[in-house]
C-alpha cells in the first residue's frame, strides 16, 4: 500500500526521503513522487512511473534542495498507475499533499470543486483533498485548521502529509484509517507510514492515534485529538534495529525471511514459556481469568494470517475442546452474526493494519464477544492498540510480500493459545507437557527442513513451463496446502489452486494430465491412508505427482510420482515443517521465472484499504 514519508529540518531532507522511500518499498506501490520546498519558498516536485530506484535517478540529475519536503510511493487504487495520478499532488502551487486511503466521498467532492473552477490532473480521489485544503487556505485560514476543515468534509480512510508553500515552519500530519507515525529527532521532525522508514534518521516515535491531527515545525510538535483537544502522545523508543530492514548476503528479502524462522520461532516462545507449562500472563495479565471463562472462539484474518486461523481451529477443537469458527475478515465485515456465548474473538495479522482485520475486529468489539485477541507481528499497530489482549510475533519485520516468518510464528502464537485455553478446559498436565516440548522442538526440525533447499532448487524447474498447479492435503494440512498454492501463485504468477484431496473426485479430476503438476502434503499421520487413495487416482490419470512426506510414509518414487522426505515429527508441528517445502518451492520457481520476488505485481504488503 501507499507509503509516505515528510521532514522539517535544518538540513537538506531529499536524501532522507528518498530513503524513507526505499524503506517503504516492501508495502507494494507503482509509482513514487518527492517534493521539496526550497530556500526560496519554490516547490519543485519530482515523480516517476516504477521504482523509486528511478526516482533517486531524477533527483541526482536534477537536485532538490530544501529543509521542508514530502515524498510518496503510491499502489494504485483510484486512476491507473502513471506520473500523473502519482503524489505529492499539488494546487495552484500553494498546498502540496501526499495521502494514502481511499476518500469515499471522492466522486461527490470532485464534482463540487470543478463547479467552483478546480482544474483535476488526475484520476485519484486524493486531489479532492488538496483542492479542498487549498480552499481552506485561501480563505483565511492557517495550515492545521485548513487541513482540520478539509478533512471533516471527507469520509473513508487516510493518512496525509501537508505543505503550504506559504509556511515553510510547519509540516501537517493527519491519521483516520491508515497508519502513521512521527519520528522525533534534534532540531528537526518526521513523518512515515512506519517506523523503518525513519530509522537512520530517530530511533524515538509518536504514534498517532485514529482521528489525530498533528503541526510539525522543527522543533515542536503539537497533536490535536478527534475531538479537537490538544493533547499529548507518549514518545516511544523503538527497540527495531535499523539494519533489520537489509537484505544482507541473501538474494531475496523472502529467502532471508524463510531462513530465519527457527530464530523467529525460538523468539516468540521466548519468554511464553515456564518448564512444562505455557504462561496464560503472556496473554496479557487477565488472560487467565478471561481464558477460563472462554466456551468459543471465533478467528477472522485474512490471506496466509488467515490460514493460520484454519489451522488452529483443527488444534483448539481437538485439543482444547472449544468449538472455533474461521473466517476471512472482508466477508466477515459484512455479513450479520450470531455471537456465541463467552466467546473469544481473535484477529491474526502479520501488519496489524490490514482495514478488513481491522473493521472486524470493531464491529466484533460492538457485537457482544467475551474478549478480543490480537495475533500481530507489529506492536504498535492498530490491531495491538485496540484489542483486550495481545501476543505478539517475533519475527521481526519482515519485508517480503509473500508472508513467510510472519505465517509459522503465527501458527506456533496459536499452539500457545490452544495450550493456555486447553488448561481451562480439560487439557491434562502431562499432555501440556508434551505439547511444550513439541514447540521447543521446532526450531531444529526447521533447520533439517532448510537443508532441502537445494533439492527443492532443482525440483522448481519442472514447474517453470506450467500454467496451474493443484495442491493437496487433508486435515491440518489443507491450510497448509492453501498456503503452498498462495505462495505460488502470488510470486510466481503460476495459477494454483488447494484442495481437500478427499474433494478430487467431486470436480477437480477432470483438470489432471501431465501438464497439471499435483503438490501433495503427505506427513505420516492418521489420515495418510486416505491421502495415499487419493494421489492413486491423480496417478491413474497420468498426473505428475510432488510428494512431501516425512521418512515414515511408506511410498516409493516411480514415474510420475517425486517424493521429498522430510524429518518425522509429530502430527501436531506438521504443519509449522511442512510449509517451509512450500516457501522454498514458490520462491526457486519465482527466481527461474525471472518475476519480482519481493514486490510481486499488483500486490501490496499492508493492505490498509479495503
Ligand atoms: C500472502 C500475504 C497476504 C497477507 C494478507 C493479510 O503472502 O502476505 O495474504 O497475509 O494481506 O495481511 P496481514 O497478515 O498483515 O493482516
Amino acid at each position: 500500500m501507499c507509503g509516505i514519508v515528510g521532514a522539517i529540518a535544518q538540513r537538506p531532507v531529499a536524501a532522507i526521503l528518498l530513503e524513507g522511500l526505499r524503506r517503504l518499498e516492501y508495502r507494494g506501490y507503482d509509482s513514487a513522487g518527492i517534493a521539496v520546498l526550497d530556500q526560496v519558498g519554490k516547490l519543485n516536485r519530482l515523480r516517476t512511473l516504477g521504482k523509486v530506484a528511478r526516482l533517486r535517478d531524477e533527483v541526482a540529475a536534477a537536485p532538490l534542495s530544501g529543509t521542508l519536503g514530502i515524498a510518496h510511493t503510491r499502489w494504485a487504487t483510484h486512476g491507473e498507475p502513471a506520473v500523473r495520478n502519482a503524489h505529492p499532488h499539488i494546487c495552484r502551487d500553494r498546498c502540496v499533499l501526499v495521502h494514502n486511503g481511499i476518500i469515499e466521498n471522492h466522486e461527490e467532492l470532485r464534482r463540487e470543486q470543478k463547479a467552483a473552477g478546480h482544474h483535476f490532473t488526475s484520476e485519484t480521489d486524493t486531489e479532492v483533498v488538496v483542492h479542498a485544503v487549498y480552499d481552506e487556505l485561501t480563505a483565511g485560514y492557517p495550515l492545521i485548521e485548513a487541513v482540520r476543515r478539509a478533512t471533516a468534509r471527507m469520509t473513508g480512510a487516510f493518512a496525509l502529509g501537508v505543505i503550504d508553500t506559504q509556511d515553510p515552519e510547519h509540516l501537517v500530519a493527519a491519521r483516520q484509517g491508515s497508519p502513521l507515525v512521527i519520528g522525533v529527532g534534534f532540531g528537526e521532525h518526521f513523518i512515515a507510514s512506519d517506523v523503518f522508514a525513519l530509522l537512520p534518521v530517530t530511533h524515538r516515535f509518536i504514534f498517532l492515534e485514529e482521528g489525530d491531527i498533528a503541526e510539525l515545525t522543527r522543533d515542536t510538535v503539537r497533536i490535536w485529538s478527534r475531538d479537537g483537544e490538544l493533547v499529548k502522545r507518549p514518545v516511544k523508543e523503538s527497540a527495531v534495529a535499523a539494519d533489520s530492514a537489509e537484505r544482507g548476503e541473501y538474494r531475496h528479502f523472502m529467502l532471508k525471511e524463510i531462513f530465519e524462522q527457527p530464530r523467529a520461532i525460538a523468539d516468540t516462545l521466548e519468554g511464553r514459556l515456564a518448564g512444562n507449562r505455557v504462561l496464560p500472563e503472556g496473554f496479557g495479565n487477565t488472560a487467565p481469568d478471561l481464558f477460563a471463562q472462554v466456551k468459543a472462539v471465533t478467528i477472522v484474518a485474512c490471506g496466509t494470517s488467515y490460514h493460520a486461523g484454519l489451522v488452529a481451529r483443527f488444534w483448539l477443537e481437538s485439543l482444547a475442546g472449544l468449538p472455533c469458527t474461521v473466517e476471512v475478515a472482508s466477508e466477515y465485515r459484512y455479513r450479520r452474526h450470531v455471537v456465541p456465548e463467552s466467546a473469544l474473538f481473535v484477529t491474526i495479522s502479520q501488519s496489524g493494519e490490514t482495514a478488513d482485520t481491522l473493521a472486524a475486529l470493531r464491529i466484533a468489539k460492538e457485537s457482544g464477544y467475551a474478549t478480543t485477541l490480537a495475533i500481530c507481528n507489529v506492536p504498535e499497530s492498530s490491531l495491538v492498540r485496540e484489542s483486550d489482549l495481545v501476543l505478539l510475533t517475533h519475527a521481526g519485520p519482515e519485508i517480503g510480500v509473500a508472508s513467510t516468518k510472519a505465517f509459522t510464528t503465527q501458527l506456533i502464537a496459536l499452539l500457545l493459545l490452544t495450550t493456555a485455553l486447553g488448561r481451562y478446559h480439560g487439557l491434562s498436565e502431562a499432555a501440556e507437557a508434551r505439547m511444550v516440548a513439541l514447540m521447543r522442538s521446532v526450531p531444529s526440525k526447521m533447520e533439517q527442513v532448510l537443508a532441502l533447499d537445494d533439492r527443492i532448487a532443482t525440483l522448481a524447474e519442472q514447474f517453470v513451463d506450467k500454467q496451474h498447479t493443484l495442491f493437496l492435503g487433508r486435515g491440518e494440512q489443507y491450510p497448509i496446502a492453501m498456503e503452498g498454492a498462495l505462495k505460488l501463485k502470488e510470486i510466481s504468477y503460476i495459477h494454483a489452486e488447494a484442495y481437500p484431496a478427499g474433494e478430487l473426485k467431486h470436480g477437480p479430476l477432470a483438470l489432471i494430465d501431465e501438464n497439471m503438476p499435483v503438490v501433495a502434503v503427505a506427513p505420516n499421520n492418521a489420515l495418510l491412508e486416505k491421502l495415499k487413495s487419493n494421489l492413486e487416482e491423480v496417478r491413474a490419470r497420468g498426473g505428475q505427482l510432488f510428494v512431501f512426506a516425512d521418512f515414515a510414509v511408506p511410498l516409493t518414487e516411480e514415474s510420475g510420482v517425486t517424493v521429498i522426505r522430510l524429518p518425522e515429527t509429530d502430527d501436531l508441528i506438521d504443519p509449522l515443517i511442512f510449509t517451509i517445502p512450500m516457501q522454498l518451492l514458490a520462491y526457486h520457481v519465482a527466481v527461474l521465472k525471472g518475476t519480482d520476488v519481493d514486490q510481486p505485481r499488483n500486490l501490496a504488503k499492508s493492505v490498509t484499504v479495503e
